[in-house]
């Protein structure tokens, strides 16, 4: 028969199918610590209330901290095979190790506040790792922006070259996407950090514990307000995934863009051999798997997140086993998500980038609008000034010259408006300089997105 905890009801064992089906040790071991954290802060207050004598809390305390460095060392291999999840394998476990007295310390919790509880505390955790690595990123970003502030590009849109812009003001843009991120995954951690123990199986302990000493010593900000919530509530789940899916699709939108002009046809940057691999048949390859990698993981995450919101939608009220089917998908893009930041900031530190290559390959015809904003600025409405540039971005087409070499007299063939605009309109310096605007590509207006960035890592990190 049966030795499970709860088989006292029970005249036969369950199926080794279902047994199978049922166990999730393979997976809820990742929160060994966190169980037996709240075990050890539980059974503080067990023997406050006087559910433990002093002696036995020494003893279980005691006991916990050896089970967890043996757990640490010899993982799942110490458990038996029966083990249904981390709860009862701890439990049974620590009864192995100082007998009985082991069998008091579920007096007034139940496995549902307990996992709710594990979970928070592991998550939170996590999602402060993930905040420090996005910090990381965000560090080598920055780096990467400052030490080449001199270099432009081409700016598309379309992916079509729409204008230039500064190097550093591209690089800039995922630093300013993903410091959101920062904000966002920051923002959840008062609300992951609700502490349900307490609430028992959904009605509250019937025990006088006191949630607010367990609260001190689980470092939890606030008590769940209401027992029925507290061992349902799985929106910090969702809330995590769907940060995590945000922050991946930005991860993705950058891998894209650098699978892209790391080619052979863009060549603005250089991969390092770090994170390329070589193909098994053509010795001249050297692919950005790296990059790949992370667009592909984005759908994984997202996928997480989509199954766990289906889990969810139309379950009854408190706890259902379904829950248990939270913690795969959490665990995973929580570990992929760290893996990307960690691997993405490698490559950040290790790029290479081709200034020559980013400049001469701006098309001169991306200086179009210079001339439109030129007769605008000169009286012209900017709808007739468009339609004028465009014939004469027309001509050059057909005449195959670059736009940029008609000079001031050249011009004065198209407007009169063109009067003073000089042979050096399309320079490239003076394309920045009318960008200064905050927020604009201009080099002081860089410089300036330099500072805030610095500030805002100051603040965070
Ligand atoms: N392994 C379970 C889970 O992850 C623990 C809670 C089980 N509770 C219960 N009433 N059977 O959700």
């Amino acid at each position: 028969m049966s030795k499970k905890a709860w088989a006292g009801r029970f005249t036969e064992s369950n199926s080794p199918l279902f047994e199978k089906m049922n166990r999730s040790l393979g997976f809820d071991i990742k929160m060994f610590k966190e169980d037996i954290e709240l075990n050890t802060a539980y059974s503080k207050e067990l023997s406050r209330i006087g559910i433990l004598s002093a002696k036995d809390y020494q003893t279980i305390v005691a006991g916990l901290a050896e089970l967890e460095k043996e757990i640490e060392e010899k993982g799942i291999e110490i458990f038996p095979d029966d083990t249904e999840d981390i709860h009862m394998g701890i439990e049974s476990l620590l009864a192995e190790k100082i007998g009985d007295v082991a069998k008091k310390i579920h007096a007034g919790k139940s496995r549902n506040d307990q996992v709710a509880t594990d979970v928070r505390m592991y998550v939170y955790n996590q999602v402060k790792k993930v905040i420090d690595e996005l910090c990381d990123l965000l560090a080598a970003l920055l780096k990467l922006a400052e030490d080449n502030q001199d270099a432009v590009m081409p700016g598309f849109t379309h992916l079509r070259q729409a204008q230039p812009v500064l190097f550093s003001h591209y690089i800039m843009s995922f630093f300013f996407s993903m410091s959101r991120d920062v904000e966002r995954f920051s923002g959840s951690l008062d609300r992951i950090s609700t502490l349900p123990l307490g609430s028992a199986a959904l009605a509250g302990s019937a025990y006088p514990i006191n949630r607010e000493n367990l609260r001190k010593d689980l470092d939890f900000t606030r008590i769940s307000c209401n027992s029925m919530d507290g061992v349902l509530s799985r929106d910090f789940l969702l809330e995590t995934l769907s940060n995590i899916s945000i922050l991946s699709i930005t991860l993705s939108r950058l891998a894209e863009d650098f699978i892209l002009f790391s080619s052979e046809q863009y060549g603005f940057f250089d991969l390092s051999d770090k994170v390329t691999t070589g193909s098994s048949i053509m010795p001249n390859k050297k692919n950005p798997d790296s990059l790949e990698l992370t667009r592909g993981k984005t759908g994984r995450v997202i996928g997480n997140m989509t199954g766990l919101f289906v889990t969810l939608k139309g379950l009854p009220s408190t706890y259902n086993k379904d829950l248990q089917e939270d913690k795969e998908a959490v665990f995973d893009s929580l570990e992929t998500i760290i893996d990307l930041l960690q691997v993405t900031t490698i490559l950040i530190d290790t790029m290479k980038i081709n200034k020559e290559r980013m400049n001469s390959s701006i098309d001169s015809l991306s200086f179009a609008t210079e001339l439109a904003d030129y007769l605008a600025k000169n009286g012209l409405p900017f709808r007739e000034a468009h339609h004028i540039v465009g014939r004469i971005v027309l001509d050059m087409v057909n005449q195959k010259k670059t736009l940029t070499s008609l000079s001031e007299n050249d011009l004065l063939g198209y407007s009169e408006h063109f009067k003073n605009i000089g042979d050096d309109w399309g320079d490239i310096e003076k394309f920045l300089a009318k960008r200064e605007l905050p927020g604009g590509t201009g080099r002081n207006a860089v410089k300036q997105e330099l500072k805030e960035a610095t500030l805002f890592l100051e603040h965070w990190s």
